[in-house]
């Protein structure tokens, strides 16, 4: 069984289109499936949508260090667990290259999250495609530096090659053998940094899955589940990746 995660980005534009979108999906859904399935909606519909579907577990798409004070424009830990998110996602590339944020950034998000006892996503990926991986390595390294070894079950990792993520130009899925290895490489590299404990720590790939090319990724071995964007956002391709994971 693996672990699916739903990345809406800035969509939708209302609180109807989110309710109608997770409603849709729900009505698909077998019970036992949702334990698995994440939703990280915008920050303004989460309470919202916590509060009407109990089943599914959500999340933010960001989150900043710092509890409360004079940060204009950010959301607080604090403020995500008061409305009920347990997951939140940071480093995505969209993050890192939109906004400006660094490795260092990512990993006093990804730090403080943890401790905070928040399900911590970290995404990490090149961005132009090449069989080198020592760019996302290095990223990786930077991004997970000193985390709570006691926590590591808490702790996920996307790669996202952003080269193949649907909305860059020319995108194309990764080779999902080509992904598989370079995951298997990143889970050599937590082991070289955490030892027997960074076998708790989930790996995902994400970058233009779809019902389609979902189950080539979700059948190779080290991908222990998908980020999903695009396909995300319709009820009914969204549950057909579900099926098949
Ligand atoms: P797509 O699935 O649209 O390629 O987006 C991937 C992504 O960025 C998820 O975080």
């Amino acid at each position: 069984m693996k672990l699916i995660i739903a990345n809406w980005k800035l969509n939708p534009t209302t609180l109807n289109e989110a309710i109608a979108l997770v409603s849709g999906l729900a009505h698909l859904m077998k019970v036992e499936e949702f334990e698995r399935i994440v939703i990280l909606p915008p920050f303004i519909f989460l309470e919202e949508l916590v509060k009407r579907f109990k089943h599914f577990k959500w999340g933010a798409q960001n989150v900043f260090w710092e509890k409360i004070g004079a940060y204009t424009g950010e959301v607080s830990l604090p403020m995500l667990k008061g409305v009920g998110a347990e997951w939140v996602l940071v480093g995505h590339s969209e993050r890192r290259l939109i906004f400006g944020e660094t490795d260092e950034d990512i990993n006093k998000k990804m730090n403080t999250a943890l401790e905070a006892g928040f399900n911590v996503i970290v995404a990490v990926g090149e961005l132009q495609k090449d069989d080198h991986s020592d760019e996302v390595i290095k990223s990786f390294k930077k991004s997970i530096t000193g985390a709570d070894k006691s926590k590591l079950e808490k702790l996920i990792v996307a790669y996202e090659p952003v080269w193949a993520i649907s909305t860059t130009p020319n995108a194309k899925p990764d080779n999902p053998a080509r992904s598989n290895q370079i995951i298997g490489e990143l889970k050599h590299t937590a082991f070289k940094m955490f030892g027997e404990d960074s076998k708790k720590i989930k790996f995902l790939y994400g970058g233009s899955v779809n019902a389609e090319n979902a189950s080539k990724f979700l059948s190779e071995p080290y991908i222990d589940g998908a980020l999903v964007g695009g396909a995300s956002l319709k009820s009914d391709e969204f549950y057909e990746i579900i099926k098949k994971s």
